[in-house]
């Protein structure tokens, strides 16, 4: 996603969130490279609300990388990590924290997971791109060794992971397309889709922001 703004149609909002609707949280869900990271710390900014990346909090629980925990323990070993993370940052949210909370790629798809996101009610986000779109990103990440992702293998087999997962993605509360798009014009749809409220923030000398 480019970071510098240019406008672009966008895609049509899906009907599971009520208008009005107030929350204190969002899920961000999608593929590698759909954003979800960018997009979450720069709606964390424009709302003042706090932002997790939930494979962070798998790093910091386990005291060892993403990367070394499939190399060490196994996928199903960091699912179950993965749900234990989820579970936790969303037990945290009853304390009243405003936050959003971008998920792993695959987390959505994982069926303990999603049906612990319907009980908690909080709305879900399908940021989506094309299959090439997400290839480059990621491919560009991988280059610059910003990102380890056990799961970025081969070309084939990172489109055969993308298709079997869009029928979870789907599920989301809303769709947003980041193609071609920066990421705060992404933010602000969202924003305003959902209609989320930022905090007001008083400063020692008084002023809001
Ligand atoms: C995964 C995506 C990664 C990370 C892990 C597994 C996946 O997160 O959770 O490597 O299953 O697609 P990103 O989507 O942030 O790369």
């Amino acid at each position: 996603m480019k970071k510098r703004s240019g406008k672009k149609a966008e895609a049509k909002p899906r009907t599971r969130v009520r208008a009005g609707r107030s929350t204190n949280a969002v899920i961000l869900a999608g593929f590698m490279g759909a954003g979800k990271s960018s997009v979450g710390r720069a709606l964390g900014q424009r709302l003042n609300w706090v932002f997790e990346d939930l494979d962070d909090r798998i790093e910091r629980c386990e005291g060892r990388t993403i990367a070394e925990i499939f190399r060490d323990s196994g996928e199903a070993e960091f699912r179950r990590d993965e749900h234990d993370a989820l579970k936790q940052s969303l037990d945290e949210l009853r304390r009243g924290d405003s936050r959003i909370i971008a998920l792993g790629g695959g987390a959505f798809a994982q069926e303990q997971n999603a049906s612990l996101l319907r009980s908690s009610d909080v709305p879900t986000v399908f940021l989506d791109a094309s299959i090439e779109e997400l290839w480059q990103r990621c491919s560009k990440q991988a280059s610059e060794s910003r990102t380890e992702r056990p799961l970025l293998r081969s070309r084939e087999s990172f489109r055969e992971l993308h298709e079997s997962r869009q029928k979870h993605y789907r599920k989301a509360s809303i769709r947003v397309d980041t193609g071609g798009r920066t990421v705060d014009s992404v933010a602000a749809e969202i924003i305003r889709k959902l209609g989320l409220k930022k905090i007001e923030i008083r400063t020692e000398q008084g002023d809001v922001e």
